[in-house]
């Protein structure tokens, strides 16, 4: 028996049967429960409920309304061939309604009154206007409720639909009367007068052909949803004028205010990666260097906002929120609002957007315009956000008037019916996030295909890429396998991290030079090494790219002027005596035993650091073997590092979720709670205005105390981000360098002595101790080993960039986003630049032999403008603490003992540095 037999059967038969085929079988019960809704009838059913409440017998109309297509308009493309375009499209019967709009203005404004748009008297707009008076024009919202913005449903603050449907809350915090006054102006909006757009009259279903090329090769008109109109126009466009076009999804929206010929700039934002390549290949078929207009920024708001609020003010913003989208929720069940899966999203859009708008407000400039636009009928989504909003800025001195552009749209009535457009969503599932990682490299990958054909090296395994050739332990043998790859390719090779992640390698001052000579950002792609130690280190120094770095980068520069690093002498003599003292004391009991010196020097670097750039006084050395901060530090760059090297956790979703995840989670909420206090106890101080013994201001200072021009300070984030970088990147890396190069001294005794014999000299005519400014400059030797130690060594082994742009390295074109790293390890490990390299020889570094080499030879503190901003503090550190160990000590290593060396984000030793300290019988 088979299945079409089965069909054949009536109801009876098949009862007969029903012993074989089971899962046929009709099953009464089940069928009577109702059949699993539909994402489209469960926004429907919604919508049902909530606006029929709404807008009463006006709600069958607009449901018919989301139902049905939105009206298409055709734009002239000013930059084809204009004239040519308008007559064609005349000659297919369509209107130019912009056109005729602007001819009839003057009938239009002889008839102006107060309109009496309404929702529920739509049909009269053109007709019903009743002549008002002049004084009439500005009105409070709360004295005349007849208004048309009656429709205003305001509330004391941001509703979520979550909470909206709890009635009695929503009674209490329904808007009320006069507690807020926010005037409300009629615009007289002029339309741009480039502008032309064209529309069939309404009810004629005739739809427009797709746009040809123009004689000029550019693309004759643009199709687009007529709704994206209005909003533009209410923006009313001056010339020269810096524009934002927020949310902007693929564009169409900075099309039309391009088209107005009008603004100077504008920044088109959108996080999506897909609009804005949508954006960005479509502009090219309507104009030639739209790029000079159009700043595109991938990235969502609230970064924008972090980024650019100092650097960018907008004279208008077209803020077009996340939303609803009522009619793509009614007609399409992709990136529909009430699937499963975005319900919780939907639910808080409102707390979105009024973050949304608050940041968007913040951004304009005194005088500015924001339009706010959504493409729902929700009035919590729609008015009930911006009274929210504005009630925030009710402590201001900050005045905003709400323009009713109901003349605006009456200007249409007689040709266009609005309807609402599709609007950007604003977060996709989970596994959307997943896919869109890697769907971002995938790009990227096959835009540096061709490049990667002009650069030596190859794929490897064609999944694993070179993987597989990392040892297991991240010990010596990386180092190796580095020397093994620049000795095959001396200048630069490709990478790859996997089938995904290609990865350019500069290992030659002549081509590491060109990287370093611009201020390329560090790499925030999906496998950007940085990224994944963002949720550590925020958007500080090291991770943070254009405006910000910049800004930043100048604004704590002063914090290592000469003068403030000279106050530091005393702070950093203090702390290594201390060391001292704590050693000499141990020493008394364990003779013949070697120390590890690696955790001792690190308590010591992170106690200078605390003391130093943020006055933060704590027991860091006196705490014993090892300060929690310190093992936090070490196992965050252990998770960082594997991540590195997992391509399959380089999704924040899969890596979130992995126990590895979970512990680098966990400490950074650790290595925070410490930086929030040091912040906070200096708050406290400044608040209080507690006198400061200091003459200088320190790096906290110049953090809690900056202000842009318009007063405004660093967030605390921002704050945050710094002072955990600061502390990283200050202490981490100067303990690996005070650790190898006291052992490297140990391993060469001969260069030992000589450096010694430099110290004792200067201290021949010192009365104490101390090192003063001018003696740094005199250890001239004890410098050249220090070099020496971080070309062998580096604490930094390796760095990263993100191409903006693109870059000609060496005559090869890199393209935009490709990631490159800088191996400062190969530089100084490659025989084409240094002979021997594994030699250790401080002479290399003698003025007479480094004048013959590129300046790019010796890169431990990076180079060009993102070079390392603590190196000279660093210098000084290095020079203070040897030479006052050397004065003390005689160092030998135990052979029992031998060093291992650890890779990691900042060099270390697997399991620390043993080194015997021999008191100097010679002193005594
Ligand atoms: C021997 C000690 C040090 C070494 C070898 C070193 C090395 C480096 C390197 C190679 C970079 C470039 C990183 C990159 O481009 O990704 C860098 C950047 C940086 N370093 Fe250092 N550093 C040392 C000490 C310090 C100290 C003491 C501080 C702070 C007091 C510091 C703060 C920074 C910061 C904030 C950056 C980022 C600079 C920027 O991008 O503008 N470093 N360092």
């Amino acid at each position: 028996m088979n299945t079409s037999l089965f069909y054949n059967q009536t109801r009876q038969s098949t009862k007969k049967i029903s012993l074989f085929f089971k899962r046929y079988r009709f099953k009464t019960n089940y069928a009577r429960t109702n059949p699993q809704q539909t994402v489209i009838e469960k926004a429907l059913r919604h919508f049902d409920v909530y606006y029929s409440k709404d807008f009463n017998e006006l709600w069958p109309t607009l449901r018919v309304g989301l139902l049905s297509q939105p009206k298409q308009c055709a734009l002239v493309n000013n930059f084809g061939n204009p004239s040519a375009t308008i007559d064609k499209l005349w000659e297919l019967g369509s209107v130019d309604f912009t056109q005729l709009a602007r001819e009839e203005k003057n009938s239009y404004y002889g008839k102006i009154g107060s309109p009496t748009l309404s929702l529920n008297e739509d049909k009269q707009v053109q007709d019903t206007f009743e002549p008002i008076a002049e004084e009439d024009e500005v009105k409070r919202f709360g004295q005349d409720d007849s208004l048309n913005l009656q429709q205003f449903m305001p509330t004391t603050r941001v509703l979520s639909e979550r909470e909206s449907l709890e009635e009695e809350e929503m009674a209490k915090n329904t808007f009320q009367g006069d507690q807020s006054e926010v005037q409300i102006i009629f615009s007289n909006e002029e339309l741009p007068k480039f502008i032309n757009a064209f529309s069939f009259e309404k009810g004629v279903p005739t739809m427009f052909e797709p746009p040809t090329k123009s004689s000029n090769g550019y693309l004759d008109y643009i199709l687009i949803d007529g709704g994206a109109l209005l909003p533009v126009f209410a923006l009313d466009l001056q010339p020269e004028e810096v524009v934002g076009d927020f949310c902007c999804g693929s564009g169409g929206k900075s099309m039309i205010m391009l088209q107005s010929l009008m603004p100077e700039q504008i920044h088109s934002v959108d996080r999506s990666y897909l609009n804005m390549r949508n954006l960005r290949s479509s502009f090219q078929f309507f104009l030639s260097n739209y790029k000079d207009k159009i700043s595109t920024h991938h990235v969502d708001l609230f970064r924008f906002y972090d980024r650019y609020r100092n650097n960018i003010h907008f004279d208008k913003i077209l803020l077009d929120v996340p939303c609803n989208s009522d009619r793509l929720s009614v007609t399409s069940p992709n990136m529909n609002m009430f699937t499963g899966v975005k319900q919780s999203e939907r639910l808080e859009l409102t707390e979105i957007q009024s973050e949304m708008l608050c940041l968007s407000l913040k951004m304009l400039k005194v005088g500015g315009s924001l339009v706010y636009t959504t493409t729902t009928l929700s009035q919590a989504q729609n008015d009930g956000v911006i009274q929210a909003t504005l009630q925030q800025f009710l402590e201001t001195d900050l005045e905003f008037m709400i323009h009713d552009l109901s003349r605006l749209v009456t200007k249409f009535g007689k040709y266009f019916w609005f309807h609402k457009t599709s609007a950007f969503a604003c977060a996709a599932s989970p596994f959307v996030i997943v896919m869109y990682d890697f769907f971002e490299i995938y790009c990227y990958t096959k835009r540096l295909r061709k490049t990667l054909k002009q650069i030596p090296g190859n794929r490897g395994h064609w999944l694993f890429g070179q993987l597989r050739e990392w040892p297991d332990e991240l010990d010596e043998r990386v180092l190796k396998r580095y020397r093994e790859k620049v000795h095959k390719y001396p200048k630069w090779r490709q990478e790859w991290m996997s089938v995904f992640c290609p990865e350019l390698i500069l290992s030659h001052p002549e081509t590491a030079k060109v990287l370093f000579n611009t201020a390329n950002p560090k790499s925030m792609l999906c496998n950007g090494v940085y990224r994944m130690g963002e949720p550590w280190l925020g958007n500080g120094l090291l991770n943070s790219g254009g405006d910000i770095w910049k800004r930043n980068r100048k604004l704590l520069t002063p914090a290592f002027h000469y003068d403030i690093l000279k106050s530091y002498l005393k702070v950093k003599n203090e702390a290594v005596d201390k060391l001292l003292v704590s050693h000499t004391s141990k020493m008394s009991k364990n003779s013949h035993e070697s120390f590890e010196i690696f955790s001792a020097l690190s308590m010591l670097s992170l106690d200078i650091m605390l003391r130093t750039t943020m006055s933060y006084e704590t027991p860091v050395q006196e705490l014993g073997e090892k300060h929690p901060y310190l093992e936090a530090v070490i196992k965050l760059q252990d998770l960082w590092m594997n991540r590195a090297l997992n391509p399959f956790l380089y999704s924040d979703f899969i890596f979130n979720l992995s126990p590895s995840g979970f512990k680098f989670r966990s400490l950074c909420n650790y290595v925070h709670g410490i930086t929030d206090d040091i912040v906070r106890v200096r708050r406290q101080a400044l608040k209080t205005n507690t006198p400061s013994t200091r003459k200088y201001k320190d790096l906290l200072d110049i953090l809690l105390l900056a202000r842009d021009d318009s007063g405004t300070g660093l967030t605390d984030k921002e704050i945050r981000a710094e002072v955990d970088t600061f502390l990283f990147a200050g202490h981490d890396t100067t303990s690996s360098a005070l650790s190898w190069t006291l052992y490297q001294l140990a391993q060469y005794p001969e260069i030992q002595e000589k450096c010694r014999a430099e110290i004792d000299k200067i201290f021949t005519d010192k009365d104490d101790d101390d090192i003063v400014w001018s003696d740094l400059t005199k250890m001239e030797y004890l410098t050249r080993c220090i070099k020496e130690s971080l070309r062998r060594v580096p604490p930094v082994p390796v760095i990263q960039r993100r191409i903006d742009g693109s870059l000609d390295i060496t005559g090869v074109e890199v393209p935009h986003n490709s990631p490159v790293s800088i191996h400062i390890y190969e530089i100084h490990n490659n025989t084409t630049v240094w002979e021997n390299p594994l030699e250790f020889d401080p002479d290399r570094f003698l003025l007479e032999n480094t004048k013959k080499k590129d300046p790019f030879s010796f890169v431990a503190f990076s180079a060009g403008p993102r070079n390392c901003i603590g190196q000279n503090f660093a210098m000084n550190e290095l020079k203070i603490v040897i030479s006052k160990v050397l004065r003390k000590f005689r160092l030998e290593t135990d052979p029992e003992k031998p060093s291992v060396y650890k890779f990691s984000i900042v060099s270390k030793a697997m399991n620390g540095l043993y080194v015997k300290l021999n008191p100097r019988s010679d002193l005594e």
